[in-house]
């Protein structure tokens, strides 16, 4: 869990408490996976499983809590990787229907890689982030 919060602290102003992690990877593992290389945690990315409404029936959704590749390890498709697997690990294990996340306007890599993962942006949350960043809401249907 160090290394997974070594690296969320070294890539993202969102960083969380030691509980946060913890109770993610508790409350829902399958969808909490870490890129090793070397025996070096590279990248991580974690998850948790949502009920609501779509339209009149209750559905499990996913969300992307946080993904991070080191710098270091970039643009070599482990991001993608790590998605795809958080993806099929929310369909197999949890039975979910689709996934959101948000992520800032201005984060392209990020951005275009959830694109390529057939995530569409839904809606602009205004001043989403705490220094007034707007986010893009980003939604894929899955199963
Ligand atoms: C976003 C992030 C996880 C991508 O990880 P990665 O391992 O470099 O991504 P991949 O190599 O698997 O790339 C997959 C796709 O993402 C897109 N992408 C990744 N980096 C990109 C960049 N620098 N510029 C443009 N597109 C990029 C491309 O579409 C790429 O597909 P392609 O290689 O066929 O062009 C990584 O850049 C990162 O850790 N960023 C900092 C943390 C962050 O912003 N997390 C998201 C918060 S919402």
């Amino acid at each position: 869990m160090n290394q997974v919060m070594y690296i969320n602290q070294t890539c993202l102003p969102e960083n969380y408490s030691t509980y946060f992690f913890v109770d993610l990877y508790t409350n829902f593992p399958e969808t909490f996976i870490v890129a090793e290389e070397d025996g070096k945690v590279v990248g991580y990315i974690m998850c948790r499983i949502e009920s609501g409404f779509s339209g009149l029936s209750l559905i499990k959704r996913g969300h992307v809590i946080s993904i991070a590749v080191l710098p270091a390890y970039r643009r070599r498709g482990i991001g993608e990787a790590l998605l795809k697997e958080a993806l099929n690990a929310m369909v197999t294990y949890y039975g979910v229907k689709e996934c959101y996340l948000e992520v800032r306007v201005s984060n392209t890599p990020a951005i275009n890689l959830y694109k390529k993962m057939g995530f569409k942006i839904e809606r602009t949350i205004w001043r989403y982030y705490a220094d007034g960043e707007n986010a893009y809401l980003m939604r894929v249907k899955l199963a």
